[in-house]
């Protein structure tokens, strides 16, 4: 129903307890519009390297957590730094785990990107890693507007890891809307 709200499940890409990214991603709340339902998917950091001898002796729990996390959201937003120019390990490691589960569930999900990163590119590459990887697991990716945070130090107060950049705020605001309409339009959710 076009008045139900959307369950967004938002995954962050950085484990450190002052993350940027993390930082940004407990942004989104106030920026979004009423009906994009934030929660966020547990920390990665309990899930091991994806081994298939691992899996034919048992599912992770961590990994069987994120599946039915993301198996139950109307739609996902990933908030990830970049690492040497691709996605951080432990991301990907994660959805290549998911990848692997009976039915997975990136398959026709929408997923929104997001990127902070103290480069003069703000992660856009680790975002162009990221749209290769879920498209091979048939994700439907939102295309613009994008939201990538430049130089992130600059951008967040130093003490409280507020974001305060007005430019960043704007494209936020923008993107949760378009991601809304996005989610609506190609899901039975309209
Ligand atoms: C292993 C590693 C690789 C990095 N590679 C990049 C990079 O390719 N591009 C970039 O802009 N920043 C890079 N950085 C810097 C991160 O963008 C910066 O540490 C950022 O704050 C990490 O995100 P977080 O604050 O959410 O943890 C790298 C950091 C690490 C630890």
């Amino acid at each position: 129903m076009a008045d139900s709200a959307l369950d967004v499940l938002v995954i962050c890409g950085s484990l450190r307890k002052a993350s940027f990214n993390a930082a940004l991603a407990r942004a989104l709340p106030a920026l979004g519009p009423a009906r994009l339902a934030l929660r966020y998917a547990a920390p990665l950091d309990n899930i091991p390297p994806y081994n298939a001898d691992v899996q034919d002796a048992g599912n992770p729990p961590a990994v069987v957590a994120l599946t039915d996390a993301i198996r139950s959201a109307d739609g996902l937003i990933i908030v990830s730094p970049e690492y040497n120019w691709s996605i951080p390990g432990g991301l990907k490691n994660a959805i290549d785990w998911v990848s692997r589960m009976k039915d997975q569930p990136f398959k026709d999900k929408p997923v929104a990107l997001q990127s902070a990163a103290g480069g003069i590119l703000g992660g856009s590459r680790m975002q162009y890693h990221l749209r290769q990887s879920l498209t091979s697991v048939d994700a439907i990716l939102f295309g613009r507007p994008e939201v990538i945070i430049t130089f992130a130090a600059q951008k967040f107060d130093e003490k409280t890891l507020e974001l305060k950049d007005q430019t960043a705020i704007d494209m936020i605001k923008l993107q949760l809307a378009g991601f809304e309409r996005f989610i609506r339009r190609v899901s039975a959710k309209g």
